[in-house]
């Protein structure tokens, strides 16, 4: 199974959510395999992986100078997850498969055969509309869309469902959203509780009901090189194992509803 973090908008929780899920389901028994996709490799840190780290990364397999296999390492401290590493040479990737047919096609040359031998892969997806990024809701079976609770992010969650729906309208096979996560929820404000009932009322069942509260432990946990669940049993971290168990929960029911069909 193939799961992406997706959502165009910068600083919404992606990393973080996409380093804690996939922590989670490889606690949870799931051999995971977690892709970072960003240049400056904020999942990667966040399990111990740094810029000096001189392995193969996701960057040498969109380019074919690597077998997909080499690229896979296991993540100290968390039995059962694996990573494959994002890069600062991303912040280029464009560029670099400018010459190559159908570029957006490469990631998904490299990570379907990875995925056989997984549980779970857990895509860590770049923000803006990228190459990368254009990329991911073509391969991964299932989104998961973090927002934040504030104004902008409404406005944005707004443009980004029509622009799906628009895209998933035409010849692409795209990913089925699972679901809209609401992140960094600071419930001593009104005016975020007013967005979250709105984001709510508009989507209902679209929404999970898993809510991951603004906490500082998130952003501590990254400069130790380890998962916030492993850091701290903080409010954010609870959230999380919720949250992999409601998704669980979406995806085994759609399967369900599909088989039905
Ligand atoms: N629940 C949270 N509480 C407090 N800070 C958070 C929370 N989730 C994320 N953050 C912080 O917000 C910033 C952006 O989060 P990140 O996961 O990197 O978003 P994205 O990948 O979408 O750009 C980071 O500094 C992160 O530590
Ligand atoms: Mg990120």
């Amino acid at each position: 199974m193939i799961l992406a973090v997706y959502n165009p908008k910068g600083g919404c929780g992606k990393t973080t959510t996409a380093v804690n899920l996939a922590t989670e389901l490889a606690r949870r028994g799931r051999s995971v395999l977690l892709v970072d996709l960003e240049a400056d490799m904020g999942s990667s840190i966040s399990v111990g992986v740094g810029p000096s780290d001189t392995g193969a990364s996701i960057f040498e397999l969109l380019l074919n100078q690597r077998r997909p296999s080499d690229a896979v390492r296991p993540v100290a401290k968390i039995p059962n997850l694996h990573l494959v590493a994002g890069s600062p040479a991303l912040a280029g990737i464009g560029a670099a498969l400018r010459n190559v047919r159908q570029p957006e096609r490469r990631l998904a040359d490299c990570i379907r055969p990875l995925a056989s031998s997984m549980d779970v892969v857990v895509l860590d997806s770049p923000s803006n509309f990228t190459v990368l990024s254009l990329s991911v809701p073509a391969l991964a079976q299932h989104l998961v869309v973090p927002i934040r609770a504030d104004y902008l992010s409404l406005e944005s969650l707004a443009h980004f469902l029509r622009w799906y729906r628009d895209r998933g309208a035409g010849r692409d096979r795209m990913a089925h959203l699972s679901g809209i996560l609401l992140t960094m929820v600071d419930y001593q404000r009104e005016a975020t509780r007013e967005i979250v009932d709105i984001i709510r009322v508009h989507n209902r069942r679209g929404v999970f009901r898993t809510e991951i509260p603004d906490d500082p432990r998130v952003s501590e946990a990254p400069s130790h090189g380890i998962p916030l669940m492993l850091y701290s049993r903080s409010r954010a971290a609870l959230a999380y194992e919720r949250l992999a168990g409601e998704l669980l929960q979406r995806i085994e029911r759609r399967g369900r509803v599909s088989r039905a069909r």
